[in-house]
């Protein structure tokens, strides 16, 4: 958790605002995230790289939130997006097209020419065949398209393997074996393709450091390679990757992440590219929540709570952690082990198992550390609108995203004709 989420006379502050203030104004369940924390962050990436030339380019999927772009925006930020719903996102909240690099396994057509159109800085291509769709809707456009491939380097990146992907059997990046003879025939027969780059992203919640050293030294080598046969780059885009805690791992620091490739590349000349997104976000945010009911069986405590894993998917997907406090930090209610669930008709639908807390129907409670994947993998599972989401800068709350009403809900749908 930030330090910017804390307790002051035995409730639960986001900066300078009580939660319960928050609850009352905004209602429950509601996504709240702390400016100074997002600043912080960034700032803690920023001052690491010295004078070493480099982008930061925020991972648009961790938390797509217009004013968190914004944010970021107006710190000079690069974006890492995955669709032309995230690049449209980032040029509304103020981003440049020239600083956005295009990811992602299945670019479409659609996508390619409205990144093109637009002037992306770089497009991180994943396969052969879509170097070849990319080449000939440039040629169509006129344009001459930034390119990096995307290696996949085969390292075990030690994490949960729903987010590993930079083994041989994940579906992203390319073979190393192949990637010398692709660059020599993009810089030989693809004239509306520049090859500016080299990229590699082998997974997400690293907590340690020796996996992204691992593929350093791997791009490293295919660089030298590459200018044996005359094929000079200007960038290298480590990708995003860096851990938080929310249990009991231990990540590096943000600093240590980035001087580790600094180091490495102090005299190269090279730009260093990265798109860190949890690493940003992730202590930013909390999920406030209220307690409908408590129901104890023979086997368990249950409390069902109003927010479920259509407001926080990362418990049922990938048996995440996240930390749960009251808000109120004094209970006259007994201490004892709660599995904390939602109201959604699915026996994955917790949001914690076995936490030790003191509770009563009507308690607010905060789950933390969800800025990143949290309101973006959202949905509207047994039409449950989308929640509000505010930021609070200092003593103030800002709404940022509004909670959808239930005309929401079915506005995009119709009836068949006379029935
Ligand atoms: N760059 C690329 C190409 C990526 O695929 C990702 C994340 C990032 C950067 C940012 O990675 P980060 O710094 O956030 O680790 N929904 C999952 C995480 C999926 C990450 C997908 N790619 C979760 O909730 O843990």
């Amino acid at each position: 958790m930030s330090s910017h989420f804390i307790y002051k006379q035995g409730q639960l502050y986001a900066e300078s605002v009580s939660l319960l203030k928050i609850a009352d104004q905004m209602g429950t369940p509601c996504y709240i995230y702390s400016r100074k924390a997002l600043e912080q962050n960034w700032q803690a990436f920023s001052d690491a790289f010295g004078k070493v030339p480099h982008r930061i380019c925020y991972a648009v999927k961790a938390n797509a939130n217009l004013a968190i772009l914004n944010l970021f925006a107006s710190k000079n930020a690069g974006f890492d997006i995955v669709s032309m719903g995230e690049l449209e996102r980032v040029l509304a909240a103020g981003g440049e097209a020239k600083k956005i690099i295009f990811s992602g396994v299945a670019k479409q057509s659609l996508e390619i020419l409205r990144a093109i159109e637009v002037g992306v800085g770089c497009f991180n291509v994943e396969s052969e065949s879509e170097l070849m769709r990319l080449h000939t809707l440039a040629a169509q456009q006129n344009k001459i398209v930034n390119i990096a491939i995307r290696i996949n380097p085969n390292i075990d990146a030690r994490t949960h393997p729903y987010i590993a992907t930079g083994l041989s059997d994940n579906k992203f990046g390319i073979d190393m074996k192949d990637i010398l003879s692709l660059y020599k025939k993009i810089q030989t027969s693809m004239p509306h393709c520049k090859v500016t780059g080299i990229a590699c992203h082998i997974g997400s919640q690293l907590t340690e450091l020796s996996p992204f050293v691992e593929a350093l030294d791997c791009v490293l080598s295919l660089i030298s390679e590459l200018r044996k046969i005359g094929i000079e780059l200007k960038h290298i885009d480590m990708g995003g990757g860096l851990g938080v805690r929310y249990h009991n791992e231990t990540p590096p620091p943000i600093a240590a992440y980035v001087h580790q490739f600094c180091e490495k590349l102090k005299n190269t000349g090279l730009e260093l590219i990265i798109e860190p997104g949890r690493a940003l976000v992730a202590n930013a945010g909390i999920l406030l929540t209220r307690v409908e009911y408590i129901k104890k069986t023979s086997s368990k405590n249950f409390a069902i709570v109003d927010a479920g894993m259509t407001e926080l998917l990362r418990p049922a997907l990938y048996e995440a952690w996240h930390p749960i406090m009251p808000v109120m930090e004094r209970s006259n209610a007994p201490e004892m082990l709660y599995d904390i669930v939602g109201p959604v008709c699915e026996s994955a639908d917790f949001l914690g198992n076995n936490r030790l807390l003191a509770l009563e129907e009507g308690d607010l409670i905060a789950i933390g550390m969800v800025g990143a994947y949290g309101a973006c993998m959202s949905s509207n599972y047994n039409a449950r609108p989308k929640i509000a989401e505010v930021m609070v800068d200092q003593d103030t709350i800002h709404l940022i995203s509004a909670r959808e009403t239930i005309q929401d809900l079915f506005a995009r749908e119709r009836l068949l004709p006379a029935l």
